[in-house]
């Protein structure tokens, strides 16, 4: 049974997020000083690798749940005050402390909206996780395509029209999902988008793994909870500052009920909870609450500044707002800075190694033309400065010197065909063939480069010529290709190719 816990209402004021409940019950158990008879095995002594590794006092928070630390799965003690704290700070009716990253989270609220067989309209630059939750809850896809920037070449956000077109044509639809803002930034026409879902009796669902931040200046895109999404699940590690694994679901009451969503959660969350990353959300949400503001004012005004910087180096430039304005973008979450390189003459892989080993610079990811470096609570104006300094350098060392690199966008930024559903694909009988092989078959499994872990292709999909060509050029580019095979040069289609 789920017991009654503590009314948001009950916790109202600003003052009230300088607490941070789970970590002082956790930081008080570990200073107690316990025998213990319980997991985890290390019993928090006699372990002197992982103390000198770690430090001892973590040691001792590595807690499995007891009285005093209450329990993730029925939270009902400090979990449960933490847990209101992060909905307050978010404007959700409640919130849940996840410990296995987003990609849990993305496909809860896809559980908890579609039954087998229901349909969710969804943009196809999905992450991973969210055609894995196709697969596991039998939902039926309406994929809806993102806008593409070819001078970029990368995928944005969803025209409030084309999510309005696949609204009307499948007013049986449960659910629509929401990716805000994207890898790169772009943030689609979200309030729009829920009214309208809503006046049509769907859930509102909404990958927020890369905006954490987003309720704590007013400067950057709205937040799902601030347009009365149903659900949204945010990576507090990201950008947010938490422990690697820390995020956690966010959710308005209504169309569903907590214990639904309680329901849920339980039949997937391990029941071993790692405090350690949850007393580090726990921290992150106290941070961004009360002194979340006053850092982005600052972070923002140097990004800005670094931006116009980067825009004024030779054969660099950087994605603003404006050049994606009307591209199905409605904001643009400025701590995301994407800088065009191809105009060094190198890719953006290049770059991405470059900066690594002769800058120490570690982006966040590169693609065919751009490198993705990721600005958050952990940044500040000297580590901007640097960033700065290392393009300029790799400006100055480049620029002029080999002509512009250029390939054609079709294969990179294909349109996907669907031919079944990914369950169906999932569970229908396999061969590996060589990718050469492969053209015209339908995919067996998801095949991504990985960051971003955007699918190149999923299964049930058709692998045509453009996906093949793809595929090869991401390879010879050394971007970082993942699927169920260990060969990189083989892929799983479906035996049968015909449906
Ligand atoms: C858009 C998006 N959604 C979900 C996820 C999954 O998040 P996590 O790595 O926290 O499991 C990612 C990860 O990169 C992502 O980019």
């Amino acid at each position: 049974m789920i017991k009654p816990h503590i009314s948001a209402a009950a916790i109202q004021t600003d003052a009230e997020q300088n607490a941070a409940p789970l970590l002082h019950a956790l930081l008080r158990y570990a200073d107690r000083n316990m025998l213990h008879f319980d997991v985890p095995g290390h019993k928090k002594r006699n372990n002197p690798e992982l103390a000198a590794v770690f430090g001892e006092r973590t040691l001792r928070m590595d807690a499995n749940s007891t009285p005093e630390l209450d329990m993730l799965g029925n939270p009902i003690g400090v979990i449960a005050e933490a847990e209101h704290l992060l909905a307050e700070a978010y404007g959700a009716d409640e919130a849940f402390f996840l410990v296995n990253g987003s990609t849990c989270g993305v496909q809860y609220m896809i559980f908890a909206s579609c039954h087998p067989g229901d349909k969710i309209i969804i943009p196809r630059n999905v992450h991973k996780s969210a055609v894995n939750a196709l697969i596991l809850t039998g939902a039926h896809p309406v994929f809806v395509e993102p806008e593409v920037d070819e001078q970029y070449g990368i995928l944005n956000g969803v025209r409030f029209e084309n999510m309005r077109r696949a609204i009307d044509q499948n007013p049986d639809a449960k659910a629509v999902f929401v990716i805000n803002p994207t890898y790169f930034g772009a943030s689609s026409d979200l309030r729009a988008i829920t009214t309208y879902a809503h006046e049509h009796n769907m859930d509102v669902l909404v990958d927020e793994a890369h905006g954490a931040h987003l309720p704590f200046h007013p400067d950057f895109p709205v937040s799902a909870m601030e347009v009365g999404a149903d659900f949204s699940t945010i990576s507090l590690h990201k950008t947010g500052g938490a422990f690697t694994q820390s995020s956690a679901l966010l959710m308005h009451v209504g169309r569903h009920t907590r214990a639904q969503m309680h329901t849920v959660i339980n039949l997937f969350e391990t029941t071993s909870a790692s405090y350690l990353l949850m007393a580090s959300a726990d921290i992150a949400r106290r941070n961004l609450a009360v002194k979340g503001q006053a850092l982005f004012e600052n972070l923002l005004r140097s990004v800005r500044a670094l931006k116009e910087e980067i825009n004024a180096m030779p054969g660099l430039s950087v994605l603003t707002e404006d050049d994606i304005d009307g591209e199905g973008v409605c904001g643009y979450d400025e701590t995301k800075i994407v800088v065009r390189v191809n105009e060094l003459g190198l890719t953006g892989f290049e770059v991405y190694d470059i900066l690594r080993k002769d800058y120490h610079i570690q982006p966040e990811l590169s693609e065919t033309y751009v490198v993705l470096f990721i600005v958050s609570v952990g940044d500040d104006e000297s580590t901007l400065n640097s960033l700065e300094k290392a393009l300029c350098a790799l400006s100055h060392r480049f620029y002029g010197k080999k002509e512009r690199f250029s390939v054609s966008m079709q294969g990179v930024l294909h349109k996907p065909k669907a031919v079944i559903t990914p369950r169906e694909a999932f569970y229908a009988e396999k061969k590996t063939v060589a990718i050469s092989q492969a053209v015209d078959e339908i995919c067996g499994e998801s095949v991504m480069i990985y960051p971003p872990g955007i699918p190149l292709a999923i299964p049930g999909e058709k692998l045509t010529r453009e996906v093949i060509d793809s595929y090869n050029f991401y390879r010879e580019q050394g971007g970082l290709l993942v699927s169920d095979e260990d060969q990189t040069d083989t892929i799983k289609i479906l035996e049968q190719s015909k449906f």
